[in-house]
């Protein structure tokens, strides 16, 4: 890696403001992190403009606080990452015109950075660290997909979603059980609690060749058992809804395990790495670990979930690949809502 390359990661894509400092020696020098959740609880879901407004409002005191817990100065900084897509359009330019304006001012260069690249290549941060080739498995609130990486940027996309990506199945079915926001991690809360012995759901296109995934289907499921629960008085006990919670899970879990153990035997890569926001999920953790045969890295739990770091990390390891060139062309504040990971394989920087 490039010698002593400091970079100021940025992380504003979506209901998470992150900011920390990444040094291509020293490793993860320190990372700040505000969730919005308190914000957007009340709504039931993130709500884009109020993300827009408390990003604008957290970035400057995040970034303060992260130069004085590490003794940093901005003169020390070789470089500014930023998050370019995909995520909400506002809150991607609170983070892409904080960075640039910045990055100006100090006349550093810039790196635009894919969101997922910064989850795929989180586990690469820990020690030890997976070596290429890999299967990533990327679960996010926005995505779920199985890659094979075969180096940096040799990405090819094995399977997807076709609907509902994981984690936006768990705050559905969360939200129909009347779990309070963000609602995965209270699912799963709830659903540890028991074993899963009273409802059976379908793991969705197991019997079809493949590594597609479909969970859209689970939420029908969720809501009869709902209705099959419910009370003379409307309402559905605590007990049923941890058993529904369980069954969801499982079927989840389950269902990506079963993927997961069918590309690495499709691609012959014994290593699989587990990213984003549900990898944060203890049931799938324990479930992948289980594989046979197959070697199982993810990132702490800090790092599964949007954060600053795993942006910082990627931008350096851009850097380090592509060349000081490749970043040296006059910046304009553009942001990419929309950006396909395998776009990155052509080595385009935005
Ligand atoms: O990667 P992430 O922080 O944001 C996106 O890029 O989407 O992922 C957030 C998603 C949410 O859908 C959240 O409910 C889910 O990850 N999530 C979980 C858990 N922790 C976060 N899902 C299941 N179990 C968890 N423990
Ligand atoms: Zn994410």
């Amino acid at each position: 890696m490039v010698i002593d390359f400091k970079v100021l990661g940025v992380e504003t894509s979506c209901d998470e403001t992150g900011v920390a400092l990444y040094c291509s020696n020293k490793g993860l020098l320190g990372h700040q992190l505000h969730s919005q959740f308190a914000t957007h609880a009340r709504f039931g879901g993130v709500v884009p403009e109020l993300a827009s407004r408390d990003h604008v409002r957290k970035i400057t005191p995040l970034i303060k606080q992260l130069f004085k817990n590490t003794g940093f100065e901005f003169s020390h900084l070789d470089a500014i990452a930023y998050t370019a897509g995909p995520g909400l359009m506002g809150a991607l330019f609170v983070g892409a015109s904080f960075a640039i304006a910045l990055a100006e001012a100090l006349n550093i260069p810039t790196i635009p950075v894919h969101h997922l690249e910064g989850h795929l290549l989180a586990p690469l941060m820990e020690i030890p660290k997976p070596a290429y080739p890999f299967v990533a498995l990327l679960v996010s609130g926005g995505h779920t997909q199985l890659i094979a990486v075969r180096g940096y940027r040799q990405y090819e996309l094995l399977g997807e979603s076709l609907d509902d990506a994981a984690g936006e199945a768990f705050d559905k079915a969360a939200k129909m059980l009347g779990l309070p926001y963000p609602g995965g991690p209270a699912l799963a809360n709830l659903a540890d609690q028991v074993q899963a012995t009273q409802y059976v759901f379908p793991r969705p296109m197991i019997g079809k060749p493949g590594l597609d995934f479909s969970f859209s289907g689970l939420k029908t499921f969720t809501r009869n058992a709902i209705d099959a629960s419910r009370q003379s008085d409307g309402q559905v006990p605590m007990k049923e809804k941890a058993q529904i919670a369980a069954a969801f899970q499982k079927a989840v879990v389950e269902t990506l395990t079963i993927k997961c153990r069918r590309a690495v035997e499709q691609t012959g890569i014994p290593r699989l790495v587990l990213s984003g926001g549900v990898a944060a999920n203890n049931a799938l953790r324990k479930s992948l670990m289980a594989l046979k045969n197959v070697e199982c890295f993810y990132p702490r739990m800090e790092f599964c979930t949007d954060n600053g770091a795993m942006i910082a990390y990627a931008g350096c390891c851009a850097y380090d690949h592509l060349g000081e060139e490749a970043f040296e062309e006059g910046r304009s504040i553009a942001v990419k809502p929309r950006w396909s990971i395998e776009d990155l394989v052509k080595n385009e920087i935005t």
